[in-house]
């Protein structure tokens, strides 16, 4: 099984995050793809059984919070996800508020089965997420 875990980073966080969820996908014995979502290829996503997309939180802190719209934009380009089993993260300074949601409906929109999400504080990037690969390579997952 292989798990692409693609994420939009500006200072590192995403990426630790990112790189943590590849960490454990890999330590329970699935391969992991690690990609900045700027740099995902359709075959990228083809090749993979499954996707974490992770975004850092972009806003005004009480209004218009949301994924980086960068993320967004990416998520939008890739291929149909049809069926894909999918995980969604991101990384916050004070309060993720609707993040992981418009990430989840993001991903729904390409057809992608939503099984995991996980908003970690930039102070721990890392947080949560062997808990979410579990749940995204659970052998029931996928059915
Ligand atoms: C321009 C900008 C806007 C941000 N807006 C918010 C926000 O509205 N709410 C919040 O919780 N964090 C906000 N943050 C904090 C980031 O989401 C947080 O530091 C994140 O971990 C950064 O991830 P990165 O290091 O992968 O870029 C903002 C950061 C920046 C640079």
């Amino acid at each position: 099984m292989q798990v692409l875990v693609a994420y939009e980073s500006r200072g590192g966080r995403t990426r630790r995050a990112a790189e943590a969820v590849a960490d454990a996908v890999t330590a329970r014995g699935s391969k992991a793809l690690v990609k900045t979502l700027q740099d995902t290829t359709a075959e990228d996503v083809e090749q993979s059984d499954a996707v974490a997309i992770g975004s850092w939180v972009e806003g005004f802190v009480f209004f218009n919070v949301g994924p980086a719209k960068g993320a967004l934009q990416a998520i939008e380009r890739l291929p149909t996800l049809g069926g894909t089993p999918a995980a969604v993260f991101c990384t916050y300074g004070f309060e993720p508020r609707a993040t992981l949601a418009t990430l989840r409906q993001a991903l729904v929109a390409k057809g992608a089965k939503v099984l995991a999400e996980n908003a970690s504080n930039r102070a721990h990037p890392e947080r949560g997420a062997a808990e979410l690969a579990e749940r995204l390579c659970a052998p029931s997952g996928g059915s």
